[in-house]
């Protein structure tokens, strides 16, 4: 039996999609408390008559899934029933949504409409009994005619929402499976004379100055146009000449309130002027090189799914704004209406994707693939219109795009097609028409370096029809996902931005992904915890794949969020000895009112500091300025000794859009006076004769510390594992086997040691070991020497490879676990790059100096435990507990990861609340360690970011100090 939510439709009954407006003609939101009722199955037994007033109640906009009905599911690109379009199980959830709607008095003449922003997957309407029309498109907006079906009374809103449909078929994103009416739901008075639909078109023209005003109106009635705040008057259909307006981008996002107005209904429009071209192989806006510095962005929070708040949307702008990223892709579907309204205020460059995937094809060749049946050309059809209608006016759309991996197909070309006549003012985007066959711009996800320098060249393996290659060619290029943010990640940001610079053909990209779609929960004992694929129950689907942004489930920002925000930021400087070189990456701003401030610290104690006078630099210009004399002063007067560093920092003088004044937008740092020589150099002291241990029993006999300053010591021992990454998982791209299975093969994580001599002298004790793994032949040979000198102790270690390595090292170095009562609690300091973790090729946010922070304040909460909280380059460490203070100082620089739980416990534990202190310090000090990658989808670490030493040489001297 094929149930109507089986029949392969648009929307029946529907208006004809049109955009979003703000109009003086009454709204009256329907959103709040409605009756529900669940149903396992499609035939919920239920009468639309029927009010249900016994039934729940449930807030709309909201998934059942996240109110206690039924439970969300997650897969990445399978579908989660049989593929046998157009029908779905019988084991479909249903919801009945019910509630009184009352035509507010003043709403007369004209006609009603019932709008719906969001209902996933599958709804049908009814008033008072009646039948009013039936829609999916879950992120796609529908409005129903129900004039003739209200009363002016209290009138029977009836709703009926199955989660699975033909639909589902076309909506197969990477995200969760959630339903409901999750979007808001409104009744509209649409005045007689009003004005049903508007298209504003305001170009800007670089070389006069003007911007073009353009506006079509549909309506009975003669439309004027009006710009008040430039005196612009005019009528719809005719284009006005607007001279010498300011124009709009996502760094100077400068509106103009435009009113479109009949003599029944008025409409208010924000818009800016704003050109975007697609000229010479490049993409511009407004003449200037459009350059995405962006994010993939899901509609998600972790407790209410895809209903976000005004507030939510608002707080995503802001954090995208103050960690200098430009650009969203709103992947993959329109997002909620307000987030645009957002976007044009606050200035963000957007991609505004098509509610369409159909990924989950691929896993049969895609055999059946939509995108290429003609008998889903009505809805893919109805699906771009929805799309470009709605958003149309949205001055921050700067390119529209097809859909996400449905393939391709008679219907995405049909689509794109479609999109270039209605609107010829913005490109088209479309990741798998791989020949570019009807796009604008040639697109690709998750490139390799090595692919994306070629494809900067102009140089990418040819397609097989000479035309068609020619032509991608001479496109402008654009990464729509990169560098993936699973878990610990990405690594390479700054190499993905180096090749963008490089190459004026390259338009930027968007990493994915914005945030981790983590679900909050409880765990056993009350923790906080996120849940991903999996911790439902769930028989298919695809684990933390769905956790994989640069914003924990709670928004707070991750490391990954800070290195991008330097990565891309839009001041780049470099100190060359007296001279300070400033670029400004800005398209259309100066550095006039970017605040520039020097520092000079000498190990990380503060000697001087200032600010450098105005320096203005054009956009996209370069220039150098002399440090003025107070810094060459301050280097002089600073007392001989130590390690001497200037930074100087870039900050906004003045508030911008979601950016405060004094927001550091990028800083620079160099070394400008060495230290005295390390004790590297120095020769290990000679090896002691062996005789019994003198030094007052504080080693084992095993020559191994009893203690450390107040510490005492459960562990010392080598330290090669760490607890994979995420991204360690998987091989990425051009690989073929991960790190994590190279690293088991050759049996890092579970070295065992065999001591192969003690020697215990007067003033120090030496153990020589060999460590390796069951099975294996290879491994390393530790060499450790400890020498006591008044109360402190020094341990000078040699860590060699033995046998046949041809693969990076997690990392190498010693590892101690130390007594201490309150673990999380001690204070960590440190003289190093900080504050925030740093991995070979993930250390752009750090600067060097020094911080102080508490062991568990270090830790970073990846949802999924890991690896995490390497610091680089530190010179010295000190931890406090209650048992005291101890500090570590290293002969030379060194890598640290203090933390209050082992490895093996980071490794065991599957959700961060797993995670238990037992009264131990980890103290991970190592000579290096291999970056992160982002392998979980793009390329592995490159070999720069990989640490392969065969030898080391490490010393530390432990020193107790007062607490
Ligand atoms: C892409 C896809 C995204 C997401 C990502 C991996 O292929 O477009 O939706 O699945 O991979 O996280």
């Amino acid at each position: 039996m094929t149930g109507v939510h089986e029949i392969i439709s648009p929307p029946v009954g529907a208006q004809p999609p049109r955009a979003r407006t703000r109009s003086d003609a009454g709204e009256l939101s329907l959103d709040g408390r409605w009756r529900f009722a669940w149903s396992p199955t499609a035939l919920s037994g239920k009468d639309p008559a029927d009010p249900g007033d016994t039934w729940d109640e449930i807030q709309v906009p909201g998934h059942w899934q996240l109110c206690g009905y039924g439970a969300p599911a997650y897969t990445n690109l399978r579908y989660p029933f049989p593929i046998d379009p157009p029908h779905v199980p019988e084991a479909n959830p249903t919801g009945e949504y019910r509630r009184i709607v009352r035509r507010p008095p003043g709403w007369d003449g004209g006609r009603l409409l019932l709008r719906f922003d969001g209902v996933d997957s599958w709804f049908e309407v009814w008033l008072n009994g009646s039948p009013v029309g039936r829609a999916s498109g879950s992120r796609l907006t529908v409005e129903f005619d129900v004039t003739e079906l209200l009363t002016g009374g209290d009138d029977l809103l009836a709703v009926r929402v199955h989660q699975w449909s033909f639909a589902s078929y076309v909506e197969d994103q990477d995200q969760w499976w959630l339903s409901g009416i999750f979007r808001s739901v409104a009744l509209l008075h649409r005045p007689a004379g009003g004005i049903d639909d508007v298209h504003i078109v305001a170009d800007y023209d670089q070389h006069t100055g003007d911007g073009l005003l353009r506006v079509e109106a549909r309506s009975g009635e003669p439309v004027t146009v009006e710009l008040a705040e430039l005196g612009v008057r005019g009528v719809a259909g005719e284009t006005i000449r607007v001279p010498s307006v300011e124009p709009w981008s996502a760094e100077l996002p400068r509106l103009y309130r435009v009113l479109v107005a009949t003599g029944a209904e008025t409409i208010s429009a924000d818009i800016g002027f704003r050109t975007v071209r697609v000229d010479g192989g490049r993409l511009l806006l407004n003449g200037a090189p459009l350059v995405f510095r962006g994010v993939n962005r899901h509609d998600f929070d972790a407790r209410s799914g895809r209903a976000l708040t005004r507030d939510a949307l608002e707080r995503d702008v802001i954090g995208m704004k103050r960690h200098n990223v430009n650009a969203v892709r709103t992947s993959h579907y329109p997002p909620d209406p307000y987030f645009l309204e957002l976007c044009d205020r606050y200035g963000l460059y957007v991609l505004v994707e098509c509610d369409l995937e159909t990924h989950g094809f691929s896993l049969v060749d895609w055999r059946g693939n939509p995108s290429d049946d003609p008998a889903w050309g009505e809805v893919y059809l109805d699906r771009m219109r929805r799309t470009v209608e709605r958003d149309k006016n949205s001055t921050s759309v700067v390119m529209w795009s097809l859909g996400n991996e449905a393939g391709w197909g008679v219907n995405l070309a049909a689509n794109a097609r479609w999109t270039s006549d209605r609107d010829p003012s913005r490109p088209i985007h479309y990741e798998q028409d791989v020949e570019c066959e009807a796009v604008d711009v040639y697109s690709r996800m998750y490139p390799t370096f090595d692919e994306l320098d070629a494809i900067g060249r102009h140089d990418e393996p040819a397609l097989a029809d000479p035309a068609r290659d020619v032509r991608r060619r001479g496109l402008p290029m654009l990464m729509c996902e990169y560098a993936h943010a699973m878990g610990n990640g990405p690594g390479g940001l700054a190499d993905y931005e180096a090749i963008v610079d490089a190459y004026p053909r390259l338009a930027g990209g968007f990493v994915w992904e914005w945030t981790d779609h983590g679900l909050a929960g409880e765990g056993p004992d009350g923790r906080r915890t996120y849940r991903y694929g999996g911790d439902f129950g769930e028989p298919v689907h695809d684990g933390s794949f769905v956790i994989d942004g640069l914003l924990f489930p709670d928004r707070t920002p991750s490391p990954g969020l800070s290195e991008l925000a330097a990565v891309v930021a839009p001041v780049r400087m470099r100190l060359d000895g007296d001279q300070l070189r400033v670029r400004n990456r800005w398209s259309f701003s100066t550095t006039e009112e970017v605040d520039f401030r020097w520092l000079l610290e000498l190990d990380g104690e503060v000697m001087d500091a200032g600010r450098l006078d105005r320096i203005v630099v054009g956009p996209l210009s370069e220039s150098r300025v002399t440090l003025p004399p107070a810094v060459r002063r301050a280097e002089r007067d600073a007392p001989a000794g130590g390690e001497l560093w200037l930074t100087v920092t870039a900050a906004t003088g003045s508030a911008r859009p979601g950016v405060d004044a004094g927001h550091v937008l990028a800083r620079t740092q160099q070394r400008r006076r060495a230290a005295a020589p390390s004790r590297e150099a120095e020769p290990l002291p000679p090896a002691a004769e062996p005789r019994p241990a003198t030094l007052d029993g504080r080693f084992d006999h095993a020559a191994r510390p009893k203690a450390l300053g107040p510490f005492a010591v459960a562990q010392v021992g080598l330290d090669v594992w760490r607890a994979p990454t995420e991204n360690d998982r998987y091989p990425g791209r051009g690989a073929q086997v991960s790190l994590e299975t190279r690293w088991r093969a050759a049996g890092f994580d579970r070295l065992v040691d065999r001591t192969v001599e003690v020697q215990l002298g007067e003033a120090s004790v030496r153990r020589v070991a060999r460590y390796g793994s069951p099975g294996i032949d290879s491994g390393f040979d530790v060499d450790c020497h400890w020498t006591a000198r008044d109360d402190r102790l020094r341990l000078d270690v040699v860590i060699e490879r033995r046998g046949e390595w041809r693969l990076p090292l997690p990392r190498l170095g010693v590892v101690l676990a130390l007594r201490c009562a309150d673990p999380g609690a001690a204070e960590l300091e440190w003289l190093g790059l900080g504050p925030g973790e740093s991995y070979p090729d993930s250390r752009s946010a750090n600067w060097y100096g020094r911080h102080r922070m508490t062991v568990r304040d270090a830790q970073v909460p990846y949802v999924v435990p890991q690896e995490n909280g390497n610091r680089s380059d530190v010179r010295w460490l000190r931890l406090t507990g209650p048992e005291g203070g101890l500090r570590i100082e290293g002969a030379q620089p060194f890598e640290v990861a203090v933390r209050p739980w082992s490895t093996e416990q980071l490794e065991r534990a599957r959700h961060a609340a797993e995670l238990d202190e037992t009264g131990l310090l980890w103290v991970h000090l190592a000579a290096g360690v291999t970056g992160l990658g982002s392998a979980s989808c793009g390329p592995p670490v490159r070999s720069s970011g990989q640490y392969r030493a065969a030898r080391v040489r490490l010393g530390f001297d432990f020193v107790p100090e007062a607490g």
